[in-house]
């Protein structure tokens, strides 16, 4: 079977930075809570006239550029914030990246699009209908959420983060291993936008068509079921956790991540985050951390990499690679 091998990284966080203090002006919380019950310092948010495929476009064109060739076969976005409600937002992507007319789509799994998104251009590698695919996650994630709330108002953010992928063998550095991705709909009330789809067309009540999420329950959730994915992924790759150079989690939230990696047994200085100074960018959040990391030279070529991520459907994945040597890769804050 062909191996799906990954060759190019991007990412883009739109320059509009928020701190917890400017939060803090419309909203009763402070920069002490926001801190020490989700890590978060600042965040970058999108303006009035910035879209999802805006933040796509521009971490797309960082990936093809570190991939060093603009060809690609598809294109797929994850994204839980499109441009529109129909149609999707990915040809529009391929079409301003210029590598249209490939085939382009969106996917929706929320905070694990990226995992999914990864698994369906694995797919479309090994049945032969793609060599090179474009995966990009972006979300103006900002857009849906209730600038009042305040249980979602001081953790979600935007961003895009994209990898090129290559059809290749599964000796290669960077080559994706066994993929472990599951769901459990009976929780989808703990996350979800009430109204707006063809269940609710319109809100009933205020604020029905924004996102809300049951904090505690789906903290819960999260750190079980990253944590069980991560160690069925590195149970089917054959990898102990002592292995693990780098752990690239979902940046749901600080405590979460440090849950996770207590439970699995890998030490702090191998966790990525970058939750501090972006957020939670949902879908992105995963290929912004390994953009971010890559660029800093926190994550280098040959580091054994753990990814795994949890959200909304519920939904979740967990996959390994070992880094590869990439062409340049820029910090995602660089305008
Ligand atoms: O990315 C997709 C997956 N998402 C996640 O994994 C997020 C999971 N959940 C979380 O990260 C945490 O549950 C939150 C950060 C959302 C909330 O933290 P928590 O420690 O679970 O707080 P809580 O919701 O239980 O609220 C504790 C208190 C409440 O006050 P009372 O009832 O104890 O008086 C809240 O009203 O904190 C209050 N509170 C706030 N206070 C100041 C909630 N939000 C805020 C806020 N500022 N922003």
């Amino acid at each position: 079977m062909r191996a799906t091998v990954v060759c190019g990284l991007g990412g883009h966080v739109p320059p509009r930075l928020v701190t917890n203090a400017d939060l803090g002006e419309h909203l009763d919380t402070s920069d002490d809570w926001i801190r020490s019950r989700t890590g978060i310092r600042t965040r970058h948010m999108v303006s009035a006239d910035t879209a999802t495929s805006d933040l796509a476009v521009e971490a797309g064109r960082r990936a093809l550029k570190s991939a060093g060739e603009a060809a690609v076969d598809a294109v797929v976005l994850a994204t839980t914030t499109p441009d529109r409600p129909c149609p999707a937002t990915a040809p529009e992507v391929a079409a301003r990246l210029g590598v249209g007319p490939v085939p382009a789509f969106d996917l929706a799994a929320v905070c694990s699009g990226f995992l999914y998104a990864l698994s369906c251009a694995a797919g479309l590698i090994a049945a032969a209908t793609a060599d090179r695919v474009l995966v990009i996650a972006a979300e103006a994630f900002t857009t849906i959420i209730d600038p009042q709330d305040r249980g979602t108002a001081v953790i979600f953010a935007d961003g895009a983060g994209a990898v090129v992928l290559r059809a290749g063998t599964p000796e290669e550095p960077g080559a994706l291993g066994p993929m472990v991705l599951g769901s459990d709909g009976e929780h989808r009330d703990l996350i979800e936008v009430p109204a707006g789809g063809s269940r609710q067309r319109v809100p009933h009540a205020p604020g029905e068509q924004y996102f809300r999420m049951r904090g505690r329950d789906t903290y819960r959730h999260a750190v079980e079921r990253m944590t069980a994915a991560s160690g069925q992924a590195l149970a089917r790759a054959g990898w102990t956790t002592e292995q693990v150079d780098r752990l690239a989690a979902h940046q749901a939230n600080a405590r979460i991540l440090d849950t996770v990696a207590e439970r699995l047994g890998i030490p702090a200085e191998r966790q990525l985050t970058n939750i501090a100074s972006l957020g939670n960018t949902g879908g992105a959040s995963v290929p912004l951390l390994l953009a971010d990391a890559a660029a800093d030279g926190r994550l280098r070529p040959g580091h054994r990499v753990l990814l795994t991520a949890f959200g909304g459907g519920l939904a979740w994945g967990a996959t390994t690679l070992s880094w590869p040597r990439l062409g340049p890769v820029t910090d995602p804050r660089t305008p």
